[in-house]
């Protein structure tokens, strides 16, 4: 999607898009002589004007006929409205047959950012991805390639070319990623997607391939990668944008490219779900191509551990043993359970690699965070009530909504094993707590750590504001706004 901001309405074909705030239509007497048609229109399909409610008419422009969709955008603030808006007027005229939308903030008192932001939403919106759809008919196809913001501050472009236009490109390319299917996406093929990605971006790229791992004695994750015919590799990603010194913060992605959940095989019902099992490491990836778009002045490192969990000749068996790379052994009583392992090598590689003063894993971990939580929070664990309080506040301002989830020693109680240091998994109740109990073993004293499990955020069912059915782009904006919140401020 092109956006462009304008000072006034282009000529020819375009959709005009007029935001009303509620029972308020002073922006309709731009109209001019249309505004009575409309109006009365607009009360033939009891229209109100509440927030993401949409009423499509057509009107007589000089002579030529032009389709117009009416946003309403509730009596919130711009700053609430302006997403929902930039959202809904891509979502409806996606597949219009208009090209051009433009979207008249002329009177509504939008600050710079607030303007930016209906940009920033309708670019999100717009995302799709049809390369596997051979036989789309012409009315099915996307027709809008262009949004043209009009009547915004002074200041609004800049703060979208520097600050949000990034974020698309961020959370495009998560999307992709977690779109792809497992076939086309295993360890080596999403270090080459994300290296071709990243390519002049500046973030320093450093892949680490199966002897590199046993080397380094990543038990852990190797014993959840050996059933596949696919190498695993970890991917590690070096954002320099805040000068020398300091200790860096790190961004770990769960990137299981499939999940059949091994030898403990998952079943069949939905068990193709399993392609976005990566969508922890789709969030990193997305996360660091878009603090380096914008040049964020801090130095981070992202981290994925690609794994794929098959239940080849080779698989793990239950009740196996294996040793992570800082010497800890864990008892493996469900292969199903392979995220932690994988996160397990992954936050101890990053730790001794890189000594970062806070770690920030993203993982689409358990089920049993979807028991919890359901579809509009994503889990969040944490050691640390600072790091935490930043988190919840980034979660608010980003829409990558956080809940949090206590930890507590009668829950790391329950991983004790009697074979080994830890075991893999704990009783059914409080799934997603032991689970980061777990990662929690494995994080060293005096590290501020967080965990995201997003296992209910990664996909959705059904559209939002700011994408489609499927992937969402979860973890893009959290990263993002994090870093600006508490890195470069
Ligand atoms: N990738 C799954 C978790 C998951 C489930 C993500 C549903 C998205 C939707 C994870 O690897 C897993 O299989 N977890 C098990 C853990 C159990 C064996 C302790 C689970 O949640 O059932
Ligand atoms: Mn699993
Ligand atoms: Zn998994």
């Amino acid at each position: 999607m092109q956006i462009r901001f304008a000072d006034r309405r282009p000529e020819g074909d375009y959709a005009l898009v007029l935001p009303v705030a509620g029972k308020d239509r002073k922006t309709l007497a731009s109209l001019g002589a249309a505004q009575q048609a409309v109006n009365a229109g607009l009360d033939r399909q009891r229209f109100e004007g509440d927030a993401s409610s949409t009423a499509e008419l057509f009107f007589d422009d000089g002579g030529s006929v032009r389709r117009l969709l009416v946003v309403g955008t509730g009596s919130g603030s711009p700053s609430e409205a302006a997403e929902k808006l930039g959202g809904n007027a891509a979502a409806k005229l996606q597949t219009s047959g208009d090209k051009t939308a433009v979207i008249d903030l002329t009177g509504l008192g939008y600050d710079a950012d607030s303007a930016a932001r209906v940009a920033l939403a309708a670019a999100l919106r717009s995302w799709r991805y049809d390369r596997y759809r051979t036989t789309l008919k012409d009315k099915q196809k996307p027709t809008l390639t262009e949004t043209v913001i009009v009547g915004a501050d002074a200041g609004a472009e800049q703060r979208y070319t520097s600050r949000w236009e990034p974020v698309v490109a961020g959370s495009d390319l998560t999307r992709e990623l977690v779109t792809e299917p497992a076939n086309i996406i295993y360890p080596e093929s999403f270090v080459e997607r994300v290296k071709a990605s990243l390519e002049g971006s500046g973030v320093e790229i450093e892949v680490l391939d199966k002897a590199a791992m046993e080397k380094l004695g990543m038990g852990a994750l190797l014993g959840v990668a050996q059933g596949s015919i696919r190498e695993p590799r970890l991917l590690v990603l070096k954002w320099n944008g805040g000068g020398q010194g300091g200790q860096p913060t790190a961004f770990v992605g769960k990137g299981v490219t499939f999940d059949t959940g091994g030898i403990s095989i998952k079943p069949a019902q939905g068990m193709e779900m399993m392609k976005w099992d990566m969508g922890g490491a789709g969030a990193v990836v997305g996360g660091m191509k878009a603090l380096a778009l914008r040049k964020a002045k801090a130095n981070v490192v992202g981290i994925c551990g690609l794994v794929e969990n098959m239940p080849g000749g080779n698989a793990q068996r239950p009740g196996d043993v294996v040793t992570t790379m800082n010497g800890q052994t864990v008892e493996v009583i469900n292969t199903d359970a392979e995220g932690r392992l994988v996160l397990a090598d992954a936050v101890a590689y990053v730790q001794k690699n890189f000594r970062p003063s806070t770690i920030v894993d993203f993982a689409t971990l358990t089920g049993a965070i979807l028991i919890s939580l359901g579809h509009e929070w994503a889990g969040l664990f944490s050691n640390n009530d600072e790091l935490a309080g930043q988190l919840l506040r980034v979660g608010e301002e980003s829409g990558d909504k956080l809940w949090r989830m206590p930890l507590a020693e009668p829950f790391d109680r329950l991983i004790d094993s009697p074979i080994a240091d830890m075991k893999n998994v704990g009783p059914r109740e409080g799934g997603s707590i032991t689970a980061a109990q777990f990662i929690q073993r494995f994080i060293d004293e005096g590290v501020r750590w967080a965990h995201v499990d997003m296992a209910g955020k990664a996909w959705s069912d059904k559209a939002g504001t700011t994408y489609d059915k499927g992937a969402t782009g979860y973890g893009v904006r959290l990263i993002d706004q994090y870093v600006a919140d508490f890195l470069e401020a």
